[in-house]
């Protein structure tokens, strides 16, 4: 069988770039796609870690003529570029709209129009990153069982420091594990462009028969995780902080639970995308499949660096901001055959080594903390 002639697009990336060194271990040929995007890559050219066998394009999504361009002789593509934070979607609302939504739009325009044309598009899965952003609030359950009508935070109930969502009565509720049939209910602007690239991806390949597939990622952490963009992971957040010799920043009082997976049982999960075909049409959790709180990140990275900072609790809200998410992933165990195989543990500890061989990141939280202020977006 020849070789795989696979796309990455933002194989640049965090993501992108582990997926790109499984896929070239797998024997594929890949082409990357990126515009190395200086709020990511602030070196300004390719980083040292993009492997010289890989054929690398530098190219913007928001040009539908090289988004069009990088598509050619291409079986497989991972659509990875896009913006990436939630604050900053907030108040960089055309440009998270035209990379992200746009950009998807332009990828799939042009798989629609050369498919019969010319240029014989033949390209056979599609794979989309999404995220966990999409549901808004995860899941949650009343005392009594029934299903809540609401997840509420009013802005009293969090100037009043009370943290946890009520049901439309005020009752308070008890947060469960996340599956795919929550209603979605995106609550940023980035989110808002995850759920249609999720949606965009998933109907035109149903209705152009092209086995398509979306991956809702949740907190992914690892190696090569941008430091110095504000905007991503809480865990590269902390790290930089704590390296810097600045506690964490905390905001509410720390109990909100997120679900952090390593990026190696995420690759996992792309590759096997690629593989299942009883995959096509849906989307699918990747997560750990275990809350974890963001208290207990600080300590589990301030233990694993040996520092004897503590973290801030700020009892500050960001609007957007939801207090529990985090997955049930049944689904993608069940047609995937995926398996998180990477502790919390492990890949804390992975990801410090890391860090610790890298030159001291400037990190830029406070500038992003004032910007939000400065915005009205923080209380
Ligand atoms: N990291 C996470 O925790 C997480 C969680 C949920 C979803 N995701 C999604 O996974 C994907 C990869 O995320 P990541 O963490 O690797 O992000 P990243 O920022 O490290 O990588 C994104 C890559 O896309 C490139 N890019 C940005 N704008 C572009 C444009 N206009 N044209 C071409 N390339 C562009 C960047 O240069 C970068 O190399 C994204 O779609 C993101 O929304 C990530």
């Amino acid at each position: 069988m020849s070789a795989r002639r696979v796309l990455v697009t933002g194989g640049a990336g965090f993501v992108g770039s582990h997926l790109v060194d499984a896929l070239l271990a797998r024997g594929d040929r890949v082409r990357i796609f990126d515009n190395l995007d200086p709020q990511v890559h602030p070196e300004g050219r390719r980083p040292h870690w993009m492997p010289s066998d890989a054929e690398f394009v530098q190219g913007d999504m928001r040009n539908a003529d090289q988004v069009r361009a990088s598509l050619e002789d291409i079986d497989v593509v991972y659509h990875l570029a896009a913006a990436v934070g939630v604050g900053q979607s907030m108040y960089q609302i055309a440009d998270y709209t035209a990379v992200n939504t746009m950009g998807t739009a332009h990828l799939l325009q042009a798989l629609v129009d050369d498919r019969n044309g010319p240029k014989k598009l033949t390209v056979g899965k599609l794979i989309v990153a999404s995220s966990m952003s999409i549901y808004g609030e995860g899941r949650y359950a009343r005392p009594d069982r029934q299903e809540p009508r609401g997840t509420l935070r009013p802005v009293d109930q969090l100037r009043a420091q009370q943290w946890e969502p009520r049901d439309v009565d005020g009752t308070e509720l008890r947060p469960l594990p996340t599956d795919e049939g929550k209603p979605l209910d995106p609550t940023s602007i980035y989110a808002l462009t995850k759920a249609d690239q999720e949606k965009m991806v998933l109907q035109i390949g149903a209705a152009y028969g092209i086995p398509s597939v979306a991956l809702r990622f949740f907190n992914i952490y690892g190696p090569r995780q941008a430091l110095s963009n504000p905007y991503t992971g809480v865990a590269a957040i902390f790290s930089a902080r704590l390296l810097n010799g600045q506690p964490p920043l905390i905001f509410e009082d720390g109990e909100q639970r997120r679900d952090f997976v390593s990026v190696h049982d995420v690759v996992q999960a792309l590759l096997l995308a690629a593989d299942q075909d009883a995959a096509a049409g849906k989307a699918f959790n990747v997560g750990s499949g275990r809350g974890v709180s963001v208290r207990e990140v600080a300590e589990t990275l301030a233990r694993v660096l040996g520092s004897g900072i503590e973290a801030q609790v700020t009892g500050k809200y960001r609007v957007g901001d939801i207090r529990h998410c985090f997955s049930d992933i049944s689904l993608a165990r069940e047609v995937l055959g995926y398996e998180p195989r990477v502790t919390f543990e492990q890949g804390m500890e992975e990801l410090v080594a890391w860090l610790q061989e890298q030159d001291r990141p400037q990190d830029g939280v406070e500038a992003h903390a004032a910007e939000l202020a400065a915005r009205g977006l923080t209380l």
